[in-house]
Order: structure tokens, then C-alpha cells, then sequence
């Protein structure tokens, strides 16, 4: 006879053990060392071979549609990084960032099915700045549009749902925003509220229309 609890059973249950409690994502606060008062709601991983993500946006909304800064630090070992501003994969705007040289493309997406997603065109973002070293790049993104969609809103004061998802293999023309690009060898949904990355609106549309400096 068959045992009832299997080594693959128990296998499968410490995965979504480990999934859901070690690799819980932490949010903080996170402020910008270029401004004092930008500070984005950062969340992160433990293990330091995920992205980390950090929100700001302005403090003078109750609800959406509002503007997003969001800035992503990738392990250099990324080739790309998608985050879902509704929480998962399909219906929802996906911000697509990866690496040309050391310069972020940045581009607007939507999945209507697990597949590459498509250009959405009621989403704009402009990459605010993008830096590399030796082992991370990074990219800050501006987005008009990625807070309120059809079926869905980002709250700028209670709990939301995020999702990522992130590649290991060459995105196909890295210098085309439009470009294809492999399927994800990691991705994550989590919950968080933004609370951290509110901004006075003054200082948010200032730090959107500086001239950067880069982040390394
Ligand atoms: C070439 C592009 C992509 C392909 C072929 C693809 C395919 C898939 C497939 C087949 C699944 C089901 C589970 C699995 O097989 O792993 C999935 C899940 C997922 N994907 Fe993608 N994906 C792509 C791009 C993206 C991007 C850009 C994001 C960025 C946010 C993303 C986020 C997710 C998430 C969060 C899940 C799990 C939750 C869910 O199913 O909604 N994917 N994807
Ligand atoms: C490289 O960039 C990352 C992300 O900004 C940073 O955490 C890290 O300290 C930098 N490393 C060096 C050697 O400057």
C-alpha cells in the first residue's frame, strides 16, 4: 500500500511553508538620498537575489488616479523586471524595466493571458533615471496611469496587492521598449499598503522634474 503522506507531499508543503513564511517580503521606509522628504514604501525579500521595489506618491489624494514613482533594484543576474500594479500576472498594468547598456527601457504593459504581454497605451511611463554597477542595476520609473485601470485602483491609504515577476534569460532587442522577452524564473504576489511612500505633492513633482543623479 501506498503511504498516505508522501516524501513528495511533504516536500511540496515545505515549499509553500518556506514561500509564504521565510520568504515573506518585508515593507519599510525607505527615503531618497536626494531629497529628505521622498520616501518610497520598499519592499524586500530575504536572500538578496530578488529586486527590490519601492512606491512613492503624492500625499494629496484620498484615491486613485494618481501618479507612481516606482524604482526597482535588480541583481545583475536579472534581465528583466515586471511589477503588476494589481496583483497578479493578467489585467492589471505591468511596469516592465530592463537593462540597455546603462540605460533602463521602460515599458507599458497588459496580459490579457500568461503569455508576453502587450503595449497599454492608457498607462505612460518615462524612465526618471537608471543606474548600473557591478552588481545591481537600477531604474526609476514615472507612471501616468498605473494607479487606476478598468476592474481595479491602487489605494493610497489602505492594503494593496502587488505582484512581480522577474527573468534570467536575454530580453530579444533590449533596446526596443516594445521587444519580447522570456518567461519569468520568479515572480511573487504580496500585499502592501503605501502608506511609507506618501510625499508631499510639492517635493513628488519636483523629485519627478529633477535632474537625477545616480544611485550608486
Ligand atoms: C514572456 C512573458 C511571460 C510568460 C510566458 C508568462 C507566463 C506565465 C505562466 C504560464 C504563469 C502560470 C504559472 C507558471 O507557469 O509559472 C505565470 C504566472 C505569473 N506571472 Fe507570468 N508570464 C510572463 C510575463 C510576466 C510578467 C512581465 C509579469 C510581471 C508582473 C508576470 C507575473 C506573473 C505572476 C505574478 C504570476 C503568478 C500569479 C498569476 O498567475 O497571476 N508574468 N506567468
Ligand atoms: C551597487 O548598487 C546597489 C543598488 O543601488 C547598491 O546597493 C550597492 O551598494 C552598489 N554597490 C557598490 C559596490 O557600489
Amino acid at each position: 500500500m501506498r503511504a498516505s503522506t508522501s516524501p513528495l507531499g511533504v516536500l511540496s508543503a515545505l515549499v509553500v511553508l518556506l514561500s509564504t513564511s521565510v520568504l515573506a517580503q518585508t515593507i519599510t521606509r525607505y527615503c531618497s538620498p536626494e531629497s529628505a522628504t521622498v520616501c518610497f514604501a520598499e519592499a524586500t525579500w530575504p536572500g538578496g537575489t530578488r529586486p527590490i521595489f519601492r512606491i512613492a506618491i503624492p500625499d494629496n489624494v484620498q484615491s486613485a488616479p494618481f501618479e507612481t514613482i516606482l524604482q526597482i533594484v535588480a541583481p545583475i543576474s536579472l534581465t528583466w523586471v515586471g511589477f503588476a500594479w494589481g496583483g497578479g500576472m493578467v489585467n492589471n498594468p505591468i511596469t516592465m524595466a530592463w537593462m540597455n547598456g546603462n540605460t533602463a527601457v521602460v515599458s507599458s504593459r497588459w496580459a490579457t493571458a500568461r503569455t508576453v504581454p502587450g503595449m497599454y497605451n492608457q498607462a505612460t511611463v518615462k524612465a526618471l533615471m537608471s543606474s548600473r554597477n557591478a552588481t545591481h542595476w537600477t531604474a526609476e520609473i514615472l507612471c501616468t496611469g498605473c494607479s487606476r485601470w478598468t476592474g481595479g485602483e491602487v489605494s493610497p491609504v489602505n492594503n494593496n496587492q502587488f505582484a512581480w515577476g522577474s527573468g534570467r534569460a536575454a530580453v530579444a532587442q533590449p533596446s526596443n521598449p516594445q521587444s519580447s522577452f522570456p518567461k519569468h524564473t520568479d515572480v511573487r504576489m504580496y500585499g502592501a499598503m503605501l502608506q511609507n511612500g506618501r510625499v508631499p505633492s510639492a517635493a513628488f513633482n519636483s523629485y519627478k522634474a529633477r535632474v537625477p543623479v545616480p544611485m550608486i
